[in-house]
Formats: C-alpha cells, structure tokens, sequence
C-alpha cells in the first residue's frame, strides 16, 4: 500500500488554498499557451490543486467535511477561470497562440487572363505589327454608324428587333452596336487620311444564347484606306496575319460573299492547324476554317463619312474573338467565355 503524506498541518493546508486562489483570481492570459500552462499548473496531473487533493487524505475525518468543501470550491474556482479565460481570448479574436509566425504564408492563386483577353491582344499585337493603330467606339451607339452609314438599306433584316437590341427607336434610334464596323464609321469621320486601325471591341445581339449563339461577344474590325488599296493589298495583309496567328504554313482562301459595306466582299477561310488540310471534326472534314468576312470598301460608305471615293479606296475585314479563340483551343460551347467558370479560367494560366 502506498504510504501516505506525512500528517498535515492543517493551517498550512488553508494557506494553501488562500494562496491559489489569489493566484487564480489573478491570472491573466494572453495567449492559448499561457491558459494551458495555468491550466497543467493548477489541474493537471501534477498540478498544485490536485496535489491538495492528495493531501486530503491525510486530513483528519472531523475536518475532511470543511476541506472538502473548499477544495472543491478551489477546483471549480479554477476551472472557471480558465473556461473564461479561453473565451475572451476567443473574442478578442487574439488568438496569437495560433499565430505562429514561422508557419508557411497561405499560398492564394493569382489570376489569370481571360481567353477573350489573350486572343484581342494576340490579334492587335500581329496588326500593330503591321503599321495598324488601335481604334475605339462606344458600345451605346445610334442607328446612322451601326447602319445607316454602313449601307444597310432601311428595310435590311439586321436592323430587325430580332437582332438589335434597342434602347430608343426615334428617327434615329440609340442602340447597342451590333458590330464593331460602326467604329469604322466613326475613324472615317474624323481620322486623316490615310487611315489603317484594327477595332476590338464587345457588340451585342439579341440572340438566344446557346452553345454556338450568344448576346454578348466579341469582334475585331480592321480599316485600311488610302489611295491604290487594291483587293489584292487586302489578301496579302489577311494571309500574313493568318501565318501570324495560325502558323507559318498556313493557307488562305477566299469565297464570294456579300456584306452590304463591302463590295466586292469575302468571307476567309484559313486552313485547318489541326489536321492540316487532311479532314477532321474541327473542320469538319473540309480541311478549311472559316475566320473572318471581309471586302472593298463600298464607295458608297466613304462617300457617307466625306470620303472621295474616285480618289480612295480600302478594304475592311472583321472576325469574331470567341471564335478565333474556339480554333486556337477548340472551346466549342461559347458559354464557357462568359460563365467566369474557374475550373475553365483556370485553363488559360500558363498564357498570362
Ligand atoms: N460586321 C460583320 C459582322 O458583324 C463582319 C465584317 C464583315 C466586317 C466584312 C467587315 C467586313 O469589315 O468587311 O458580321
């Protein structure tokens, strides 16, 4: 059996206890380490208030009622000074004990540019190469540079409310451009000749949206004129630009089309990077990617912005960003461009 303390002087017990509850009431802690020493220190194992409870055996049976009391008294005294402690530290929110100042920094993702982004620049980058300065227009634009100056005729079916989005239908309505062409408008209005910009820019549509179809997207228009500007001129700067932005080996073709700023017009095709030429679902098999439209500028457009058309001459082209991106990465769901979807964001990063 083990042997018990030596009999106890009773007085030196109550200084005792006299003493740890001054030393309670007193504590002050600033930290969640200090608490648990104060903690080990009175209610551990070892510690001074449980070393009083092993003295309490010794205590003589008539007394062991009083004591008894009091070291309980003690001990919850203890406990609650701690638990209280532990709370305002928690309040406070100063919580330095968990603050450990050689720990790692928390590393946080830095963002990366949009592919919308990437591609604008990619395409202004190869034109400013060319000698192309950047032009840009507002979004909120009237009838007479989204249409009327560009030659649509009153009843053409791209002024349609199917298409446009209106934000007022006076004699000459304000509404949200529908192609970033207006701008080419607004640089022949004002802009010495001779004139050679590249205009990115976000235009609107009232579409459905789907995979292939949105409201919101994105184009770049290009303008050149001066006097001589021939188709052939036109053909060279697209297939440069092509080999820029596709590869040195890349082809061009041209197919008739119609635009009604244009004239004669074409739409271009560059030829597909990914089966190169052989045939794949990318290109459905056709060896050919369609990425742009682009023409002559109609004299009747330069004339509009006080243009002599018998001495100037240009050409114009403009493509769609979403689309040059969706051939660059085969992002087939246009949605994606515009859900702000980290996972898909996230894709881009190596681009930055
Ligand atoms: N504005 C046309 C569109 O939105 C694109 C376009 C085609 C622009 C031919 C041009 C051009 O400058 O010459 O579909």
């Amino acid at each position: 059996m083990a042997a018990l303390p030596e009999a106890l002087n009773i007085n030196e017990m109550k200084e005792k206890i006299e003493a740890i509850l001054a030393e309670i009431e007193s504590l002050a802690c600033k930290t969640e380490n200090e608490i648990e020493e104060a903690r080990v220190r009175l209610l551990g194992k070892k510690g001074k208030i449980t070393g009083l409870f092993e003295e309490f055996r010794t205590v003589p049976a008539e007394q062991k009622r009083e004591f008894g009391q009091k070291l309980n008294q003690l001990k919850n005294a203890a406990t609650a000074k701690i638990e209280s402690l532990k709370d305002s530290l928690q309040e406070s929110g100063a919580s330095a004990a968990s603050f450990d100042v050689t720990k790692p920094g928390d590393s946080f993702k830095l963002g990366s540019r949009h592919p919308v982004s990437i591609v604008r620049e990619e395409i202004v980058e190869i034109f400013r190469k060319f000698g192309y300065d950047v032009a840009e227009g507002p979004e909120i634009e009237d009838d007479w540079h989204v249409f009327e100056a560009l030659n649509f005729p009153p009843e053409h079916p791209a002024r349609d409310m199917q298409d446009t989005f209106f934000i007022s239908s006076s004699a000459n309505s304000i509404l949200l451009r529908t192609h970033t062409s207006s701008v080419q408008v607004r640089a022949m209005e004002k802009l010495p000749l001779p004139i050679r910009i590249i205009c990115p820019g976000r235009v609107f549509r009232n579409e459905a949206i789907s995979a292939r179809a949105h409201c919101i997207f994105h184009q770049v228009e290009g303008l050149y004129i001066d006097e001589n500007v021939t188709f052939a001129d036109m053909k060279q700067a697209i297939l440069l630009f092509a080999r820029e932005m596709f590869g040195a080996e890349s082809q061009i073709r041209m197919r008739p089309s119609y635009f009604p700023f244009t004239e004669p017009s074409a739409e271009v095709d560059v030829s597909c990077n990914i089966c190169h030429g052989k045939g794949c679902n990318i290109c459905k098999g056709t060896g050919w990617l369609e990425i742009m439209g682009c023409g002559m500028v109609d004299p009747n457009v330069l004339e509009a912005s006080g243009i002599d058309s018998k001495k100037y001459s240009g050409f114009a082209f403009g493509m769609g960003i979403e689309r040059i991106a969706m051939l660059k990465w085969q992002v087939k769901d246009l949605r994606n461009y515009f859900e702000n979807d980290l996972r898909f964001l996230r894709e881009f990063e190596t681009f930055i």
